[in-house]
């Protein structure tokens, strides 16, 4: 049987979950992997991933902070890779044996929030932040078309460069294209209807840093989705802020991005395999005691 040998490459690495989703993942698949986690500087980062992939590597994921710079490392993207500058996944492509990048983040996002039972994304949907975790959600939200995506960031000047990058999509007529605003724009704009949907992608580590947040249009908000995650028995400091607000609305839901993280995982998995994993995985399979 195949042995694929992967990994994951940051700085720092060691409190990586992925050697052990992935190693999950294999062993239901009824696959053999070897997936380690690679401690690399900035510095070395190019020649650790021609070295990977020269010794056989067949995929390799991502993490801070080198999701921007192992693009030049690289031999072809996918359409988002080059919409969002980013990327999560590296793939040797067995044809043509060119290295492949291709991002994850937002189709995990997606599944988290569907598996959380946030369906109605149709409806205006307000991002927190604007760095690299908020860019990287953006396009695939808007392949879903809510009508409004707006982004508010603690620091407004940030947020227009965002927006320019993500114009409506290049669809056919019978869809309602995606406007993505920052927020000035959209509370401004005459017919906004309020967000239902609120993404938390900054990483503010305290819950007082989502006070500012009080004075946006979240009043009709029920779903809070954290693209953090906590340990087992903790709460992100969004979760803790999203829980104790009184919205009034029935049907609340607030959970962190750890279904996001098994997502975008399970669809690297899938890339590289060809397998689609069994993603039921709960924080108690991962963290140890
Ligand atoms: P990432 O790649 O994780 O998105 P980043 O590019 O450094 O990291 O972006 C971090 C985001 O979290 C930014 O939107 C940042 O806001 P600023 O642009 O104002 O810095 C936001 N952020 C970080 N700490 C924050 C805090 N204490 N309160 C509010 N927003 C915060």
């Amino acid at each position: 049987m195949k042995t694929y040998k992967l990994g994951v490459v940051g700085d720092p690495i060691n409190h990586s979950l992925s050697p052990k989703i992935h190693n999950l993942f294999a062993k239901r698949a009824n696959i053999k992997i070897e997936y380690e986690p690679y401690h690399v500087l900035t510095s070395n980062l190019d020649s650790f991933i021609r070295d990977f992939f020269d010794d056989g590597g067949s995929g390799l994921n991502v993490t801070l902070p080198h999701k921007i710079d192992c693009l030049n490392s690289v031999d072809d993207f996918s359409p988002i890779v080059k919409k969002i500058g980013a990327a999560n996944t590296l793939t040797r492509l067995s044809d043509t044996n060119q290295i492949f990048a291709d991002s994850t983040d937002g189709m995990g996002l997606i599944k988290g929030l569907m598996e959380a039972n946030i369906n109605e994304i149709k409806s205006d949907i307000l991002i927190l932040g604007a760095g690299g975790a908020a860019q990287s959600i953006i396009h695939d939200l808007q392949t879903r078309f809510p009508r409004v995506i707006a982004i508010a960031n603690r620091t407004k000047e940030k947020v227009k460069p965002v927006v320019s990058r993500f114009p409506p999509l290049d669809y056919d007529n019978l869809h309602p294209n995606t406007q993505v605003v920052d927020i000035e724009t959209y509370l401004n704009e005459r017919d906004s209807q309020g967000f239902r949907t609120l993404i938390n992608a900054t990483s503010a580590k305290e819950e007082l840093d989502f006070k500012w947040c009080e004075s946006l249009p979240i009043k009709g908000v029920t779903n809070f989705y954290d693209l953090s995650y906590s340990k087992l028995g903790e709460t992100t400091p969004f979760v803790n802020w999203a829980k104790n607000q009184d919205i009034g609305a029935k049907g609340k839901i607030v959970r962190d991005g750890f279904g996001m993280l098994i997502h975008q995982a399970a669809l690297s998995f899938e890339i590289w395999t060809g397998i689609k994993p069994d993603t039921k995985i709960t924080k108690a399979e991962l963290f140890d005691e």
